[in-house]
C-alpha cells in the first residue's frame, strides 16, 4: 500500500493507472477505522482494479464546539488494517493540502438540490455540516476521479446529499451505497463509539432495537404513523439522554411521511452522555 500525502502526486499516479485501463474505487473516511469502513473497502476491492482510501478529518464539516479536536486519530493502526485489506493507495493529506491559503468558503451551488436535503434532520442540528462534507468530497473526487464511490448507509442523509451532489454536478462517478455494519448487539459501528463508557455503550445498544421495532411496526401494525412514532420516541427517551430527532421519512426524498409509502427510512440522532450517535433503518415494502 502506497501512502500519499500530496494531492498532485496522487492525481498523477491515478491518471497513469487509468491510462492502463484500470478501474478505480474510492472510499473516503476520517480514519479511526472499524469493520463498517472495511466493508466498503472490501466491496471496492471486489468491483475495481485499484482501491483508494482517504483518511482526512475534515475541519469544515465540524461546527465550533464539536469534536474536531478530540476526534480519534490512530493513523498507524488504520494503516495496518488497510494494508491487510489490500488497499492500493492511502491518501493522507494535511489540512493545508486540502484547504490551501486563500481558500474562501465551503461550496454552495445555486439551484442545486442538495442544500434543501441538507437542511433537514442532522442539518437542522449541525448547520453547515453537509456543506463541509460536500466541499471535501467534491475536492477528493476531483483528485481521485474514481469510477465508483463507496458510501455507508450508516450515514444515510450524508449519502443522499452526496448522491444529489453527484447528480447536480453531473459527475461521472457511480455511487455504491453499502449496508450498515453493526456490532452483535445491533449497535451501528462508529468511530465515535470509542467515546462511550461501558454503561453508555449498553444504553446505546437500545437505539437500533427501537428503530428495528418501529420498522417492523410500520410494516405490520396498521396504526397511524404518528402514533407508532410517538410510542417509539418515548421508548427511545427511556434509554438515551437526549433525542435530537426521530423521524420517519420517504427514503428517497427524506421528506417526513404522514402515511406509509413504498420506501421509508426511520432515522435518529441522539446523545448518550456527551456522545452524539446516529442510526437508521430503511424499510422497503415487498
Ligand atoms: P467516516 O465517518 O469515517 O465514514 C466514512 C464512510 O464509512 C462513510 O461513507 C460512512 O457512511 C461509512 N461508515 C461508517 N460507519 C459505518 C458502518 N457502521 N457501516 C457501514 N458504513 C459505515 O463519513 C465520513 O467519514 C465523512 O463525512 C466523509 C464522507 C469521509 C467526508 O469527510
Amino acid at each position: 500500500m502506497k501512502i500519499i500525502k500530496d494531492p498532485v502526486q496522487l492525481k498523477q499516479i491515478l491518471v497513469g493507472e487509468r491510462k492502463l485501463g484500470r478501474t478505480v474505487g474510492f472510499v473516503p473516511t476520517m480514519g479511526a477505522l472499524h469493520e463498517g469502513h472495511l466493508s466498503l473497502v472490501r466491496a471496492s476491492k471486489c468491483e475495481n482494479d485499484i482501491t483508494v482510501v482517504s483518511i482526512f478529518v475534515n475541519p469544515t464539516q465540524f461546527a465550533p464546539g464539536e469534536d474536531l479536536k478530540k476526534y480519534p486519530r490512530v493513523f498507524k493502526r488504520d494503516c495496518g488494517m488497510l494494508g491487510k485489506c489490500g488497499v492500493d493507495y492511502l491518501f493522507y493529506p494535511s489540512v493545508r493540502a486540502m484547504y490551501p491559503e486563500g481558500f474562501s468558503k465551503p461550496l454552495r451551488i445555486r439551484n442545486a438540490k442538495w442544500p434543501r436535503l441538507a437542511r433537514s434532520l442532522c442539518g437542522k442540528f449541525r448547520p453547515g455540516h453537509f456543506r463541509g462534507v460536500v466541499t471535501v468530497v467534491a475536492k477528493l473526487l476531483d483528485i481521485v476521479f474514481p469510477d465508483k464511490l463507496y458510501l455507508g448507509s450508516k450515514d444515510y442523509q450524508q449519502a443522499a446529499v452526496l448522491q444529489q451532489m453527484v447528480k447536480d454536478l453531473r459527475l461521472n462517478v457511480k455511487v455504491r451505497l453499502m449496508p450498515t455494519v453493526r456490532e452483535k448487539s445491533g449497535l451501528a459501528m462508529s468511530s465515535r463509539n470509542r467515546y462511550l463508557s461501558i454503561v453508555d455503550r449498553k444504553r446505546s445498544e437500545k437505539i437500533s432495537r427501537v428503530l428495528l421495532e418501529l420498522g417492523r411496526e410500520l410494516e405490520k401494525n396498521k396504526e397511524p404513523v404518528s402514533k407508532l412514532k410517538s410510542r417509539a420516541l418515548s421508548e427511545l427517551k427511556k434509554h438515551v439522554d437526549r433525542v435530537q430527532y426521530l423521524e420517519i421519512v420517504n427514503a428517497r426524498t427524506l421528506a417526513p411521511v404522514r402515511a406509509r409509502c413504498a420506501e421509508m427510512g426511520v432515522l435518529t440522532a441522539c446523545f448518550v452522555g456527551k456522545t452524539r450517535l446516529i442510526d437508521n433503518v430503511i424499510i422497503r415494502s415487498r
